[in-house]
């Protein structure tokens, strides 16, 4: 009686992760921190106390995190390649490192005015951090039955764990939130945005183009 049946994915909502090689994530990760607690300022982690801090949303305009922001536009070329975008000229917009001692959490949030965001795990406890993403879509949490197992086609938050190395892109109006850091260590991480470095010149134009009647003049 059936010929074929199947089922479509539509609309997906992308999240990237690279894992870089053990090796050099940890080298990386050490140079980061240690240039971390430098901007911390001589008082050190008694700047931070038992809540997040944050350095200032500039460290992509720092010689010492050249080589950071280089993985960062690599992540976001292929994410683009994915996605087909025509433009894939990307500016990171803010860069900035997150140091979350025991206890710590950051609630949910998207990252207005860019287009794609992301976070770098430099220390993290093991197999102990997650970052939840939320279902973006309202109307499919008009109805949550319960399942046999909790799958990413089901249920209306995504866990990814969080581990030394690895990068995540994202778009920049996926809402996601940090759990509480349960573990004993401090976790350190670094956020970023990027957006099309020319926004108003190659995307926004309407997507058609009318019938050439009118010719383009400067005004
Ligand atoms: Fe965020």
């Amino acid at each position: 009686m059936i010929r074929r049946s199947g089922v479509q994915q539509i609309f997906a909502t992308p999240v990237w992760a690279t894992d870089l090689e053990p090796a050099y994530a940890e080298t990386l990760n050490a140079r980061l921190l240690a240039e971390i607690r430098r901007l911390m300022g001589p008082q050190g982690e008694l700047t931070v106390g038992r809540s997040n801090w944050q350095t200032d949303p500039l460290l992509h305009k720092l010689p010492e995190f050249s080589e950071f922001v280089g993985l960062v536009e690599d992540a976001a070329q292929r994410a683009a390649e994915y996605l087909k975008l025509r433009s894939r000229d990307f500016v990171v917009t803010g860069c900035w490192a997150n140091y979350n001692p025991p206890g710590a959490h950051n609630p949910s949030h998207s990252h207005p005015n860019n287009y794609f965001s992301g976070v770098y795990y430099v220390a993290v406890a093991d197999g102990a951090a997650r970052i939840a993403f939320e279902d973006p879509r309202p109307q499919a949490q008009v109805m949550l039955p319960p399942v046999v197992e909790h799958t990413a086609y089901n249920g209306n938050i995504v866990l990814m764990e969080a581990r030394p190395g690895r990068l995540l892109l994202f778009p920049a109006w996926l809402g996601h939130s940090v759990p509480v850091n349960r573990s004993p260590e401090v976790r350190v991480s670094i956020s970023y945005n990027l957006m099309f470095r020319g926004y108003a010149e190659e995307i926004s134009p309407p997507l058609w183009e009318g019938t050439s009647k009118i010719d383009a003049q400067d005004s």
